[in-house]
């Protein structure tokens, strides 16, 4: 595989620039560890200094950093920058889907929206711990809303505004979310009208722990609005101080909760608290980004997943940064979007998603090089592996060779950036993360549990040591936390990933090895899907996979049967996806649904999806060991398609 050296022109405005500089970094992280992560963590500004660096025992799961150590999460975002005299400087640049619009907010006036809606939140109620639920969509109000949470100590939970009424209220119980922050409609691309506020009005009679239901109003149409209950953002603001002094927090008091897919049907709430998180998506976002303070930065993700967390709200904004926030969608009002914001805005750092990449590439250059993208120094990737074609592009025709690509493997769990190039320092693979940050140290290892030492050969990916993003807990239920990712490795912590490492020492990712799926870079689990499709009016079972999807990476690919004297049609089909639709969300629907007569078990009843992944990817030929199989005969019917 090809290596591309540091691109020649490029020179990091942090001063990370050599390869030695890397390999020294990361030497002395691991020979004093403490020491190093000490070092990183006074870039946060503490109201008290922590006692001990690090008390984490990961043979009792239990992880734990900078003890006893006092701050603010919004604080760190917000009030130390205007104390730096920053104050005028533009924080948040929202681009409206709409491309004539786009609004300007600076640092003295996000103080002011988050300290109001802060105390907006007090009034109603909402105390120290307290959850609250934000289901919104890219407007600056969703990050105003995570931050007085932050400010009063408040825990966010944020659900991804494709998420539908069931998905959104098994999050708001699960945690007893007491108040919901969400918007009439969303706007994306020629969507005017996403059903925001109906959405939460079907369910919210089913949360016995929500009182409050505070609505933006966005698109300004008509809404329902329960008294008593529901209340506009500016009602809900209306006579509050602009002044809100900032909690005091303990280094491990909860942050935010985030859900996300596992391998059984139930979300997880991935816990993240204050001290550690900030520090990691601080130090990691100026590292990875090479983000010096004149940068302008725009990372496309949405604040529903841990890339907008981490990568748009408390990382940039802990480093006072200035960056586009982005409502609408690539392709409208056409595939040239991207670029055309890149230009206006003249967007020195860029983070986005392969998928989008390769949606893009496809449209063809011209939708490119109208625009002057001279500004773009430093391109990122996230959420699944980059292929060689669209990195190629990505490195040629965006960054018209002079900007270093930086793929960066991480998760919801981390918290922050574990594996990737250093812009200036470490030459890149098309495909690889390359090498870990400073102070993580990744291991491959067999199914026995031992270290894998030879070169390319693929293993589970697992980190020996704790990081301080690391998450804590899973919400209400740490025997799942210890399940999950301390049981299969003890001593380790168990990502859920293959990889191996190559002849010169750089990380390649294979993908899950449990049962989640990564569609268009959204996490979703396979038993989740399934149990989706199995409440759909005549479905006996349903067996989920992924296969190889040309834009979405890996898309969803169902084998249903069905019940007695139910015949397979397409009314069926698109009862499916409806039902996939109301439980989970337009994105959990199956590209592909195969109707057949029985699926591939063992004796003991279990499904063997390796078979199903072959049908599915039409590798037929060689379906691998069958013996195992209950009743071979299945196999002649699926193969009838
Ligand atoms: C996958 C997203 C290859 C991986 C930040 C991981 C990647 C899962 C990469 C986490 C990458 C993420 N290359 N695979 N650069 N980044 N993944 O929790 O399988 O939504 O376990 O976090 O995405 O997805 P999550």
């Amino acid at each position: 595989m090809k290596k591309y050296s540091v691109p020649k022109n490029f020179n990091s405005s942090i001063g990370h620039n050599s390869l030695d500089n890397y390999q020294s970094l990361r030497k002395n992280a691991e020979q004093d560890s403490n020491s190093y992560w000490e070092s990183v963590a006074k870039r946060i500004d503490w109201f008290d200094q922590w006692t001990t660096v690090n008390n984490t025992d990961y043979s009792k799961a239990h992880i734990e950093w900078f003890s006893n150590g006092k701050l603010n999460a919004s604080y760190n975002c917000i009030d130390r920058h205007i104390e730096n005299g920053l104050g005028e400087k533009t924080a948040l640049i929202w681009q409206s889907n709409d491309p004539t619009t786009s609004t300007n907010v600076s640092y003295n006036e996000l103080l002011k929206k988050v300290s109001l809606f802060a105390n907006g939140l007090k009034r109603a109620g909402i105390k120290k711990g307290d959850r609250v639920c934000i289901y919104m969509q890219m407007i600056p109000e969703a990050i105003i809303a995570m931050l007085a949470c932050a400010r009063i100590g408040a825990v966010h939970s944020v659900v991804f505004g494709a998420f539908s009424s069931d998905a959104l209220k098994n999050r708001i119980n699960d945690s007893e979310c007491k108040l919901l922050i969400t918007q009439d409609n969303g706007v994306r691309g020629l969507k005017f009208d996403i059903p925001m506020k109906e959405n939460a009005d079907k369910i919210a009679d089913k949360c016995p722990s929500l009182k409050t239901i505070v609505m933006v109003e966005r698109s300004e149409n008509d809404m329902f609005m329960k008294e008593g209950r529901d209340i506009t953002w500016n009602q809900f603001i209306d006579g509050c101080s602009s002044e809100c002094p900032p909690e005091v927090m303990d280094a491990e008091d909860p942050l935010f909760i985030l859900y996300t897919s596992g391998s059984t049907g139930k979300p997880k709430g991935v816990m993240h608290t204050t001290g550690g998180y900030l520090v990691y998506a601080s130090h990691t976002h100026e590292l990875v980004f090479d983000y010096h303070q004149d940068d302008v930065y725009w990372c496309t993700a949405d604040i529903g997943w841990i890339t907008g967390h981490s990568y748009i709200v408390y990382g940039p904004l802990s480093n006072a940064a200035t960056q586009v926030i982005f409502e609408g969608v690539p392709n409208y009002p056409d595939f040239g979007r991207f670029w055309q914001i890149v230009e206006q805005h003249k967007i020195n750092v860029f983070y986005t998603a392969p998928t989008a990449l390769r949606a893009l590439m496809k449209e063809g250059d011209d939708w490119v090089t109208k625009y002057d993208l001279s500004s773009l120094k430093v391109l990122g990737t996230v959420g699944e592996p980059i292929k060689s074609p669209e990195w190629h592009w990505y490195f040629n025709v965006i960054g018209n060779e002079k900007c270093p690509i930086v793929d960066t493997w991480w998760q919801t769990e981390t918290g922050g950036i574990l594996m990737s190039p250093i812009p200036g320092c470490i030459p890149t693979k098309p495909g690889s993360a390359t090498l870990p940050l400073p102070g993580i140290i990744p291991e491959i290892l067999d199914e026995e549990g031992k270290v894998i030492t030879e070169r390319n050969t693929t293993g589970y990916l697992v980190m020996t040591q704790s990081w301080p993003g690391q998450m804590r807990t899973v919400y209400g239920d740490h025997q799942r936390f210890i399940d999950t990712y301390f049981s299969q490795a003890p001593g380790n912590y168990f990502t859920g990933d293959g990889a191996y490492i190559d002849d010169d020492g750089y990380f390649w990712i294979t993908g899950r090895v449990d049962d989640v799926l990564n569609v268009s870079g959204h996490r979703i689990g396979t038993a989740e899907v399934e149990g989706a499709i199995g409440a759909a009016s005549g479905v006996a079972e349903a067996a989920v996979i992924g296969y190889n999807h040309e834009i979405k990476g890996e898309g969803i690919y169902a084998f249903v049967t069905l019940m007695t004297g139910v015949a397979s049609s397409e009314e069926i089909k698109k009862d499916i996806l409806d039902t996939v639709t109301k439980i989970i969300g337009p994105h959990a629907k199956p590209s592909v649904i195969q109707f057949c007569s029985g699926l591939p078990k063992t004796r003991s009843g279990k499904i063997m999806r390796r078979i199903l992944k072959k049908i599915a990817q039409n590798e037929t030929e060689d379906l691998g060991d069958i013996s195992t199989l209950a009743d071979p005969s299945v196999i002649d019917s699926l193969l009838e398609k």
